[in-house]
């Protein structure tokens, strides 16, 4: 079978290299390429994977709401989400799903067993933060907090969570068991992070969803406060084996796949 990655930029993708890893410990023929699909191409989509004969495809940035109109059905998880990130391909049908928020709590819980009385802070409101808020919700008991900066991001919410301000979640900081940063707040070298992390507890688990830098700036503050610390790459492994689990029903080689991104994180 062939499945593919599209996006813009893609050049670098690590998905390429982590689903290759995998066919080839499971021993599959199955291949993975990259794909780049500049947003002005996108009225061809359907043209240009049909002529590739895949069998599914994972959807980056920035097309992971563009691609909506084109799919034939979508599951639940990824419509309350609003954004798909793995597309199906049946006979001529595409079907859309969201591995993302689900690839994050099936890492989170390698770190952090039992989620299930856990009090979380998600900093951000924007699309990850929402899938992972979806995925959470179904596990997690107390009720998950969200701060943004914007609150009329919330308008469009139909989760039940507390939505707060940045200040009220630096105020009350020490509340929370986890705390999760989904924005993109102190990436393009600036330093700043997103809340100051005075009132953070001593043992509460500080996570980012950013893998590339390995350690961002609000990770390396948690660190040096004495914090446990836990970064984006499981989400990133975690989603692929998702979506090869949604392809093929099989599971994947999660550990392998694992070594093959953070080998090539290494040499770059
Ligand atoms: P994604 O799909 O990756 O979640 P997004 O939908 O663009 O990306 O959301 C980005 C999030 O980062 C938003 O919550 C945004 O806050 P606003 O809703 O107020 O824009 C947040 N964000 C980005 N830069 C930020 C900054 N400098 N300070 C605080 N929050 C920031």
């Amino acid at each position: 079978m062939k499945f593919a990655v599209i996006g813009d930029p893609i050049s670098h993708s690590l998905s390429p290299v982590m689903h290759n890893t995998n066919f080839k410990v499971l021993g599959l023929n199955d291949t993975y390429e990259a794909l780049h699909i500049p947003v002005q191409d996108f009225d061809n989509i359907k043209e240009i994977i049909t002529e590739k004969n895949l069998s599914g495809f994972n959807v980056t940035i920035p097309h992971k709401e563009r691609i909506i109109p084109f799919l034939d059905d979508i599951d639940e998880q990824a419509k309350a989400v609003g954004a798909v990130n793995t597309v199906k391909i049946e006979g001529n049908k595409w079907i859309g799903y969201n591995t993302d928020g689900l690839g994050y709590v099936k890492g989170l819980k390698q770190v952090y067993p039992d989620l299930s009385n856990a009090y979380i802070l998600i900093l951000g409101a924007g699309g990850a933060s929402k899938g992972i808020a979806t995925a959470l919700s179904q596990c997690v008991q107390p009720k998950l907090t969200i701060a943004n900066r914007t609150m009329s991001r919330f308008d469009n919410w139909k989760l039940d969570i507390n939505a707060i301000t940045l200040q009220q979640a630096e105020q009350y900081l020490d509340e929370f068991d986890i705390i999760i940063n989904t924005t993109s707040a102190g990436l393009d070298n600036n330093k700043e992070s997103v809340i100051r992390l005075d009132q953070l507890s001593p043992n509460t688990l500080v996570s980012d969803i950013i893998y590339i830098p390995y350690k961002t700036s609000f990770l390396q503050q948690a660190e040096e406060k004495g914090n446990p610390i836990y970064n984006g790459l499981d989400m990133f492994v975690y989603q692929g084996a998702e979506s090869f689990k949604i392809w093929t029903g099989k599971d994947a080689e999660i550990k392998e796949m694992k070594l093959a991104v953070l080998n090539q994180l290494k040499g770059e």
